[in-house]
């Protein structure tokens, strides 16, 4: 039995130490589909260029159908003997159809195997990811839709800034998962590529057809260099890459979401089935959510250190190092896709509280800049306009007022300019009109924008 010793060079079996520490099929059984796809694509091609015959093909086609029911019932008797997912499934092959069994691993080695395997299914749980993107879009672009008109201190420095619409900051989000979907989309053409064929590392002697199994599995071409394909794991590292941005964007709205939900600011409430409770403090509904989620962004982003780091020494070409390329990569499609389904529902409960976030708006004089704007459109230059406006908010600060609230009287103080109608400019309503630049906060641009990404998110 080949778990014993690899083969008659091997004049003692392995520790049950050195054994427990090489397996992976603890975790890498979850490409079984993969594995299997992979392997009929494999004596496809092989029946096909005479190097196994019609009947071995077909024995080992039953067989696999066999072995992947057993798999989906929970039947399948996992060895950790048998090191990883490829030699538990040849093996059990072997027991089913015999020498078929056998001939499958012609010109084919693990290593082109594995890498084949990881890029099929990463290929799937790109696609499940892009899905779930575009759901949270989606959801953003409803919470969007319905809260336009909507005001809200805008911030820089945390600092009021300028009164910007809702709607328009959840927009923001959604250009943020857009370009995650762009990039989750030009990752897959990369990951989508066949490395069997490149064998051990070399190449192969027999003459396979590599181009066609890469058309039989849906893939975009073969991997040029057998010394490459089976060595680089670039192609996960630039998927996680991607999803530690995806998460980082998850996180970046999950920290807004808990400022907003405090006390102090009010302008949020999350639906119940996402806060809990405290154990002591009996008025307590907190935002374990969205917390976890920015907590988790933190381990994704690790997963991203760990797999540059697993590469960075490597020689070519396959180095069992390889192996660790697995549990931060499942774990980084777990965690992502995990989060992106509690924030689609999450997205949708959230109570938006208007009242507060425009009371908020009206403290820290966030229309100065529209004060400053009025007076250049009277003919100041635009340095001179900045410096009487900080004067008023001076003046205004010190009464425990904001600009908009002062007198006109007052305000004629700091310009002869000014008149009756500044009042307009200095509204919450009216600075927001005022911002009708293409991608600015005015209402009717919020909406061109939601049209937009309702046309792009849910296709022609
Ligand atoms: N379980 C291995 C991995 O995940 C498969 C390839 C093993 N190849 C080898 N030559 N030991 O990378």
């Amino acid at each position: 039995q080949k778990s014993q010793a690899w083969s008659a060079l091997f004049s003692e079996p392995m520790s049950e130490l050195v054994k427990r520490y090489t397996s992976s099929v603890g975790f890498d059984k979850r490409l079984w589909r993969a594995d299997i796809d992979g392997s009929l694509a494999h004596a496809q091609m092989l029946a096909a260029q005479g190097i196994i015959s019609g009947q071995d093909l077909t024995g080992i086609e039953q067989g696999m159908a066999q072995i992947a029911s057993e798999i989906e019932r929970g039947e399948f008797d996992w060895k950790l003997d048998l090191e990883d997912v490829h030699l538990n499934i040849e093996a059990r092959l072997t027991a089913l159809v015999g020498d078929a069994g056998k001939r499958l691993h012609t010109g084919r080695s693990r290593n082109d195997q594995v890498a084949t395997d990881v890029r099929l299914w990463l290929r799937g749980e790109i696609d499940l990811i892009a899905d779930l993107l575009a759901g949270l879009q989606s959801a953003l672009v409803d919470l969007a839709e319905r809260h336009v008109e909507v005001i809200l201190p805008g911030f820089t420095h945390l600092q009021v800034a300028q009164p910007v619409s809702f709607g328009h900051h959840m927009l923001a989000y959604v250009e943020m998962f857009a370009r995650d979907a762009e990039r989750l989309a030009d990752v897959r053409r990369r990951v989508n590529r066949l490395p069997l064929g490149a064998a051990a590392l070399a190449g192969t002697s027999y003459p396979l057809d590599r181009e066609r199994v890469a058309q039989v599995l849906g893939m975009e071409g073969v991997c040029q260099n057998s010394l490459d394909a089976v060595s680089d794991r670039d192609f996960a590292i630039e998927f996680t890459a991607a999803a530690a941005l995806a998460m980082v964007h998850v996180s970046r709205l999950s920290e807004e979401l808990i400022i907003w939900m405090s006390q102090n600011f009010g302008f949020i409430e999350l639906a119940d089935r996402f806060t809990t409770g405290s154990s002591i403090m009996p008025q307590k509904k907190n935002p374990d959510v969205p917390e976890l989620a920015r907590g988790k962004t933190g381990r994704v982003v690790g997963h991203l250190m760990g797999l540059i780091t697993l590469m960075k020494g490597q020689p070519l070409a396959y180095n069992k190092d390889n192996q660790e390329d697995k549990e931060p990569l499942f774990d980084t499609v777990d965690t992502l896709k995990d989060t992106l389904r509690i924030f689609i529902e999450m997205v949708g409960g959230i109570t938006v509280r208007p009242e507060a976030m425009e009371r908020a708006a009206l403290r820290g004089h966030a229309t100065a800049t529209d004060l400053a704007d009025y007076l250049v459109k009277k003919g100041l230059p635009f340095r001179d306009a900045h410096e009487t406006v900080a004067h008023a908010v001076k003046a205004a600060s010190e009464r425990g007022l904001d600009l908009a609230q002062l007198p006109l009287a007052e305000l004629q103080r700091f310009h002869a300019a000014i008149e009756q109608d500044v009042f307009e400019v200095l509204s919450l309503r009216g600075s927001l009109e005022a911002r009708k630049v293409l991608g600015g906060t005015a209402p009717d641009q919020v909406r061109a924008q939601i049209a937009r990404h309702r046309g792009r998110i849910e296709g022609p």
